[in-house]
């Protein structure tokens, strides 16, 4: 219990909560996202390429966090940088919107798929103070609030990536170092393991 209670102050930082604090134009979003982001990103945020993170239903929230990262740095990327450093906030939020509205195909349930969750997932492990990723991004990796990002049919390869510089600290514009302090107790198989079970919920095949 005490163990949980310490964890919990690392949700203050956070500030969950649900709720849409985004706004914007819709129809702006989708011409900048098409004239910019599409090539890389996908017709309507599904990208084909594995390196390149799915935008379709990511949180609006989370995404302009993410672009606003990477034009001052917090979140290092060359190429990224360049592509959203002439975006003002406004455009942000407008093109994280669209890609908001736009869903990811098939979304599945792990109840639906059948799909066990890794104990990671659902329990986490207090013998190591790691905290069940489920407690924020919800038991389907489909998130519990504005500022955590979807990770149900992302892909594999991705994922893996990102949690790897979480883990050797070249990610770390998580609030608070929260993530880090998470990910950075994870095995290498382990990471593949959660990568492949929360891209499984995408309802495709785990590339
Ligand atoms: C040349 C290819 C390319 C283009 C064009 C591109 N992106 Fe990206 N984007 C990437 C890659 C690759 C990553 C992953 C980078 C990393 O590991 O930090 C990424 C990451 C992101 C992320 C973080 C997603 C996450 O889950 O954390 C957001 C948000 C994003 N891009 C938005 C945009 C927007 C908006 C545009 C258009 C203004 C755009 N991107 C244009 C390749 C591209
Ligand atoms: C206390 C809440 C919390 C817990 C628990 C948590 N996360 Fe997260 N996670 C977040 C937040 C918030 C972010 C976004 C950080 C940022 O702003 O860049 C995030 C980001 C991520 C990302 C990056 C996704 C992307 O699109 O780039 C991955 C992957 C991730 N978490 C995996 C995990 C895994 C695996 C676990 C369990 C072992 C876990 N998280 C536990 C809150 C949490």
């Amino acid at each position: 219990m005490l163990l949980y209670l310490s964890w919990l102050a690392l949700l203050t930082p956070l500030q969950l909560q649900a709720g849409d604090s985004i706004k914007g134009n819709i129809e702006n979003g989708k011409a900048i996202a098409e004239e910019k982001c599409d090539r890389c990103h996908g017709t309507d945020g599904v990208s084909d390429d594995p390196d390149t993170p799915h935008l379709a239903a990511q949180s609006a929230s989370y995404a302009v966090k993410q672009m606003r990262d990477y034009k001052s740095g917090v979140r290092e990327d060359k190429n990224m940088y360049k592509r959203v450093r002439k975006l003002d906030d406004q455009q942000m939020a407008d093109i994280a919107l669209w890609y908001e509205s736009r869903p990811l195909p098939g979304v599945a349930s792990a109840e639906d798929i059948q799909l066990k969750a890794p104990e990671l997932v659902s329990q986490g492990d207090p013998s190591r103070n790691i905290l069940p990723c489920s407690i924020c991004h919800g038991k389907d990796g489909k998130t519990v609030a504005e500022e955590v990002p979807i990770l149900a049919g992302q892909h594999v390869d991705y994922l893996v990536s990102t949690m790897e510089y979480f883990r050797d600290g070249s990610r770390n514009n998580d609030p608070g170092g929260a993530v880090q302090a998470i990910i950075r107790k994870l095995s290498d198989v382990e990471i593949v393991a959660i990568a492949r079970y929360y891209a499984a919920l995408g309802g495709r095949p785990a590339d």
